[in-house]
């Protein structure tokens, strides 16, 4: 039986040049999505699927981060003296137990396999998942996140896990890509991976999006990795090379995942959490609505 997944790393070091010049002063990760910060939304998921210990890999101008996720004194302290209950309660339900969050920085933005590296000390030897946070997911029909999915899965097949979506074949060149070897339905075993093929030559229209559960072998590989795709050390490399040694599994998600890293996905995610919303969600849909009366 394969070990209880109870860490998750957050890779927050990048530097969000797509979504210039948004993340000149401010972390990407801190960009709002409807009332909370992106990041905030991914550390929901993980703690939806049971995960206890939230490890940040963070750069240079990120201490807003470390911030988000500690207490804020004046302010909790003027919330509960004006009486503003509802507001202080939510704060403290969404604050992290103590001990329960690590820091720790990737010096140079070296790529994402790098990143994850930077938190093996803090893992130790234990299976851990990677969520990248600018990826957020909604519940489908199965009503849990893409996280809780994936470590459903690996109590099931065990091994290393990635959660895959499907694009139209003219856009796989744009990411990670694997190929299915044997399927079981919504899980599957891998075949390949491959990152960012060139066109017209990747294996399959199933891509890699940003939630895996990886066992701590990764680590070695990550070591000494040769620089992939981009001049970066690629996380797909890594489990490449991992994969000839241990199994992988695919996770079709059954949801919707929203990518806040590009322009035009942050404006979609705002639109698709808004509507989740329970309070929001019927106003907003009624100005939607005349907006699009008027288009
Ligand atoms: P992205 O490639 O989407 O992030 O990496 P980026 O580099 O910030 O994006 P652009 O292309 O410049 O806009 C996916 C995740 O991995 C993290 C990012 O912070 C993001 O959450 N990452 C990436 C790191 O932590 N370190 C890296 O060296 C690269």
């Amino acid at each position: 039986m394969s070990k209880r997944v109870r860490k998750a790393v957050f890779p927050v070091a990048g530097l969000g040049t797509r979504v210039l010049p948004a993340t000149k002063a401010v972390p990407k990760e801190m960009l709002t999505v409807v009332d909370r910060p992106v990041l905030q939304h991914a550390v929901e998921e993980a703690r939806e699927a049971g995960i206890e210990h939230f490890v940040f890999v963070t750069g240079r101008n990120k201490a807003m981060i470390e911030d988000h996720f500690d207490m804020a004194y004046e302010l909790e302290d003027t919330l509960q003296k004006r009486g503003k209950v509802k507001e202080y309660s939510e704060l403290m339900a969404d604050l992290p137990a103590a001990g329960a969050t690590s820091f720790t920085r990737q010096q140079a933005p070296l790529g994402l396999g790098h990143a994850v590296w930077c938190a093996r000390d803090i893992i130790g030897d234990e299976p851990f998942a990677v969520i990248l946070p600018d990826m957020i997911t909604l519940p489908g029909a199965r009503k849990t996140r893409c996280l809780a999915q994936c470590l459903e899965a690996h109590e099931k097949h065990g091994g290393n896990i990635i959660a895959v979506e499907e694009v139209p074949p003219e856009d796989t060149h744009m990411y990670g890509v694997v190929s299915v070897a044997q399927d079981f339905g919504q899980t599957f075993e891998i075949g390949g991976m491959v990152e960012k093929p060139a066109k017209g030559t990747a294996p399959s229209n199933l891509i890699i999006s940003g939630r895996y559960v990886l066992e701590p072998e990764i680590f070695k590989i990550l070591e000494t990795i040769e620089k992939g795709a981009g001049g970066e050390i690629q996380l797909t490399d890594g489990m490449k090379k991992l994969s000839e040694s241990q199994k992988f599994f695919g996770v079709r998600f059954d949801g919707r995942t929203c990518d806040t890293g590009s322009k035009l996905g942050f404006l979609m995610a705002n639109v698709h959490f808004a509507m989740e919303r329970s309070d929001l969600g019927p106003a907003f849909k009624a100005e939607l609505k005349k907006i699009l009366a008027g288009l």
